[in-house]
């Protein structure tokens, strides 16, 4: 096939490296051809960009292509269909019914079979994409809660095995759910394979990791770096029993890889497609911002962190183009938005609504999130948002000092007062918070805690469960994938069981990670009982959600509703939304939100909706409401507005 895979620079090594390995048909090779020219040039061109001066450099991207024909080929052809599927519809992900759901395998269903026999209830929510925390092999004691991996190519035995997540991945696309993986490629853990090795010596090992007798470099690199996990240990590397010191931004035991050797990059783009072998449909790619480093940075979010993921993807373009990524970098706002692109990660959780929702609740101001809303929201076509209350982490205040500023909010004054809110240490505080990560030095400080404890519901405040049904009101209607953690539905409070578990009980996010709250989940049908009054409330919210085609695509308007407690948004129709999704909305109106973060009575008058014609329609309710005098609103309270132009 002269010429083929030689499109754009030359890759004619490559390509002829592929051929001659080639276990396939001819028909089969002239298929691969066709993904290869269309994305080979973009990887190796990224490839290059960060190791071309690499003495190993063209030979582990040729070793690389030869592992991607191999890889295709062995890619079933079920999930080839899903590629192709996909591939004509790329805005799949942006539809109203997409709904996520987050859990721990073992907490949530004991192993994966627990995992399979939940699947009628995911039906019963409404969910499309179902995150499983990591389920990896990993260290019996400490691993992070899975954090930690040990291989990605074996199933911790407790849970399953590697058989049944395929059997499982399967099912749940047949249910029409979405398997959402983290992909931890940041770090492994001290007792993987490569780990191993590299205590023992084996230099191709050793190259690995960071690894260095002395404390010259590990000195030069933490006088830049920021204390993730203080707790553990200070700055960024600890001590190997022979003395010598490996970078650890986690926990000690989660070895950060080095990405400056291309052998790491093309290893892992070989665990990457087996895991995307299995019928993963989302990689939740893990700490991001932390995959490069340079002495005298800060070594989050460096240029070439962005090269690599890129260089991920397009392995993934060759290969499984069925698979998005999802970032996760909990950072400040403009990183964030910088991970985000077609070509980079098409999802990302938004840290920023997630923390201003938490932050209007406890000020009961909605200024910072409406022009968090305003200004940061928009994101390019072809991506979404994850938006959630709350994960199975800490809540961390990561808004931009400057916006504070502007509304004449001092950051770091703010964050003191969000952290004394939330751990209960503020007079009249409903919330029942565990500080994470306290940082004397520092003064920083992050916030555990289930939805349902933040909210008051374990204090007993009567506004709880208004204010759950509010922050889910938000993360439901802003656009992109909401996510719901699971439990959180029927109201599931902290669990304190973690300080007697000594694997547990120095990291206070076991608070927010409860066991299933079997007894909550029997009395979701049941609106007497809290589990049943917040259940039922989030599942109106999510049918609604799901037949109201304003909710699809992310698109949003901020809206000025001249109360600073009342949040409001609109959700435009059809023609603002691209092509694809404008013809699938046919035109409707436009919806109107607003939300009353406001512990009393809130008015938006008649004059700031005079924009509209006078009869709008409440969705939620279902009930026709006429906006000429304005509009009334009680505590907690939310309006899904359907309206037109006056
Ligand atoms: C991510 C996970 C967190 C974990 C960390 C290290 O931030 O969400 O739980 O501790 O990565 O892998
Ligand atoms: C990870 C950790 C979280 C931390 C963040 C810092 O997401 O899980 O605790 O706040 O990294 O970027």
């Amino acid at each position: 096939m002269p010429g083929a895979g030689t499109s754009g620079s030359d890759h004619s090594g490559a390509w002829a490296a592929v051929e001659r390995s080639w276990s396939g048909s001819p028909a089969e090779l002239a298929e691969f051809t066709i993904r290869f020219d269309e994305h080979f040039a973009t990887l190796g061109e990224l490839f290059t960009s960060v190791y071309a001066d690499h003495h190993d450099c063209a030979a582990q991207l040729v070793a690389l292509a030869v592992e991607l024909g191999e890889a295709w080929l062995a890619r079933s052809p079920e999930l080839k269909a899903v590629d192709a599927q996909r591939l004509a519809d790329p805005d799949w992900f942006q539809s109203e019914r997409m709904l996520g759901g987050v859990c721990y395998v073992d907490r949530y269903a004991g192993d994966l079979d627990g995992i399979r026999e939940k699947i009628p209830y995911f039906q019963e929510l409404g969910l499309t994409y179902l995150h499983l925390m990591p389920l990896f092999l990993a260290p019996e004691v400490n691993s992070d809660g899975g954090y930690a991996v040990s291989s990605y190519r074996e199933v911790n035995p407790a849970l399953g095995d590697i058989e049944q997540l395929r059997a499982l991945a399967t099912e749940l696309r047949a249910a029409g759910i979405s398997l959402v993986v983290d992909f931890i490629f940041n770090h492994t853990s001290n007792e993987h394979e490569w780990a191993r090795r590299a205590i023992a010596g084996e230099r191709e090992f050793e190259e690995y990791y960071w690894i260095y007798r002395d404390r010259e470099a590990p000195d030069a690199f933490e006088r830049t770096v920021r204390e993730i996990f203080p707790d553990d240990h200070p700055g960024s590397f600890v001590q190997l029993d022979d003395g010598r010191w490996v970078w650890a931004t986690f926990y000690s035991f989660q070895w950060d890889l080095n990405y400056a050797n291309p052998a790491v990059f093309r290893a892992m783009a070989g665990e990457m497609l087996f895991l995307a072998g299995l019928g993963v449909d989302v990689l939740r790619m893990d700490a991001v911002a932390f995959i490069w480093k340079r002495v005298g940075t800060p070594c989050e979010s460096l240029p070439e962190a962005h090269v690599l993921i890129r260089a991920f993807n397009a392995v993934c373009a060759i290969v499984a183009p069925a698979l998005l990524f999802k970032s996760e970098a909990i950072v400040h706002p403009d990183e964030v938005a910088q991970y985000i692109d077609r070509g980079e990660c098409q999802l990302s959780y938004n840290p920023l609504q997630m923390a201003l929702g938490w932050e209007a609740l406890a000020t009961r101001d909605t200024r910072l999130l409406s022009q968090a809303l305003e200004r940061r929201h928009s994101i390019v076509d072809g991506t979404a948002w994850v938006n959630y209350v709350r994960s199975h982490d800490d809540i961390g205040w990561t808004f931009s000092d400057e916006d504070a500023a502007e509304l004449g909010i001092d950051g770091h004054a703010h964050r003191r007062f969000l952290n004394a809110f939330y751990v209960g240490r503020f007079d009249g505080s409903f919330a029942r918070g565990v500080p994470f990560q306290e940082n004397p030095r520092t003064g920083d400080c992050r916030i555990s805690g289930t939805t349902a404890s933040l909210s008051g519901l374990e204090q007993g405040d009567p506004g709880a469960i208004g204010r759950i049904h509010l922050a889910h009101s938000i993360a439901l209607s802003t656009g992109g994938v909401p996510l719901l953690y699971l439990g959180d539905e029927v109201g599931q409070l902290n669990d304190y069981g973690y300080l007697d578990d000594p694997a547990h009980a120095g990291d206070s996010r076991w608070a927010n990670r409860p066991a299933y709250p079997a007894a909550a989940y029997a009395d979701r049908n049941d609106p007497g009982t809290d589990a049943g009054a917040i259940y039922l409330g989030l599942r109106r919210l999510i049918e609604v959600r799901s037949r109201t085609p304003e909710f699809a695509g992310s698109t949003l308007h901020a809206f000025d509703t001249h109360n600073p407690h009342v949040l409001g948004y609109q959700r435009p129709g059809g023609e603002h939304l691209g092509d694809h999704l404008g013809q699938h909305l046919g035109g409707q109106g436009e919806v109107l939100c607003l939300a009353n973060f406001g512990d009393t009575d809130e008015l938006v008058d008649g004059r700031t909706l005079s924009g509209f014609a006078a009869d709008a329609h409440e969705l939620t309710r279902d009930e026709s409401v006429s906006l000429t005098g304005g509009l009334r609103l009680r505590p907690h309270e939310f309006a899904w507005l359907r309206v037109t132009p006056s």
